[in-house]
């Protein structure tokens, strides 16, 4: 079969006929996603990619909608499906209960990333157990139900660092509390329209002004739009944050200025892998840390109820932000076209919030 292989850690990729061994309901292809974790693979910086074992090449690719091609468990033939991305390792008490987003022995695999094939290619074998229903009233949108699901985890997760106080306000809502996400890429937007839609009050930032489809989609939510190209301080201490976001990826050098605009009892989640610097300290910023009982939490990747949860959140939001819906997904490309588009697995372009490559 045709599918979009690489070989880590070695740079490129390549599309190529495969032959791949796997067990479970045949599953066709529709469409992937293509997010910056695979553009680090392809651009060789992900030093955890490795093949699956017994492989000299890695399928590319976890995020993807598929056409189940015969009945297994609860799934019939037709079926639109999204495979859940991450496997566990078959030893620890997490991965045995499917939780293998907290792995104790880090000996998971990932589709696409670590040590598993992806998605990238024109049909998959798997187990109904990893297999999560799409509502066909929002096939356009469901690939983001994969890097949402890492965000619903992640604000779960949040949720549960907060069970440490009363966090809700008077009247019972999230709406009295502030939240900043540093990042406009697919996972800033995606986390600003989730806080949103828990009733936060939410601000976004990026080191520019929006472009044209991003300041419609905030205008449309209600999110509120920072530049913070001379940094932070303007928002100033009355404006602080009960949680922040790093959904950037950007210089670890962030980090002290984004802890000085915590407030007491906040959270700060860091989400995208800085790529680049390091983070001075000073120890009255440490001690602010312990005064002001702020907990920093690392979050990264969802399992089946999150990726349950995703769907159903793109479903509701389709109806109440319809615009913003619709400009998710900036950019689909037949598999056939990849040629066309050099740089595509190299790099996002600037205006790019999700570009899809479609097998049919
Ligand atoms: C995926 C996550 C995964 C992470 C680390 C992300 O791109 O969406 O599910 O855990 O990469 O490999
Ligand atoms: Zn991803
Ligand atoms: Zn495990």
């Amino acid at each position: 079969m045709k599918a979009i292989i690489v070989r880590p850690p070695e740079k490129g990729f390549e599309k190529k006929d495969v032959q791949i061994q796997e067990e479970g309901i045949k599953i066709r292809i529709l469409e992937n996603g293509i997010c910056g974790t695979d553009r680090e693979i392809v651009n060789g910086q992900l030093f955890a990619a490795n093949a699956p074992e017994g492989y000299s090449f890695m399928a590319l690719g976890h995020e993807a909608i598929g056409e189940v091609m015969e009945d297994g468990g609860d799934f019939r033939k037709g079926d639109l499906v999204m495979p859940v991305n991450r496997r566990g390792c078959g030893k620890c008490l997490n991965c045995l209960l499917g939780r293998p987003d907290f792995c104790e022995t880090g000996e998971f695999v990932e589709a696409g990333i670590k040590g598993m094939h992806g998605f990238m290619r024109e049909y998959i074998y798997d187990s109904p157990e990893f297999l999560v229903r799409v509502p066909p009233d929002i096939r356009n949108t469901a690939i983001m139900a994969q890097p949402l699901s890492d965000l619903e985890k992640s604000l779960e997760e949040i949720f549960s660092v907060q069970g440490r106080l009363y966090w809700k306000c008077r009247d019972g809502t999230y709406g009295c509390r502030r939240a900043l996400v540093i990042g406009t890429g697919a996972i800033g937007i995606l986390f600003s329209l989730l806080l949103k839609s828990r009733g936060f009050d939410v601000t976004v930032s990026n080191i520019r002004d929006p472009a044209e489809h991003e300041a419609r989609i905030f205008e449309e939510t209600g999110v509120t739009y920072f530049n913070s190209s001379n940094g932070y301080s303007s928002l100033g201490n009355k404006d602080a944050f009960d949680l922040i976001v790093e959904a950037s990826g950007s210089d670890a050098s962030i980090l002290p200025s984004l802890l000085s605009l915590l407030k007491n009892n906040a959270v700060l989640g860091l989400f995208g892998f800085m790529r680049s610097g390091s983070a001075v300290l000073k120890n009255t910023d440490i001690q602010n840390l312990v005064y002001k009982s702020i907990s920093v939490v690392g979050l990264i990747n969802g399992q089946k109820p999150h990726f349950e949860v995703a769907m159903r959140d793109l479903v509701q939001w389709k109806h109440i932000w319809p615009e913003t819906s619709r400009s998710l997904i900036t950019r689909t490309i037949p598999i056939d076209k990849i040629d066309e588009f050099p740089g595509l697995m190299n790099k996002k372009t600037p205006l790019e919030i999700k570009t899809k490559i479609s097998w049919v």
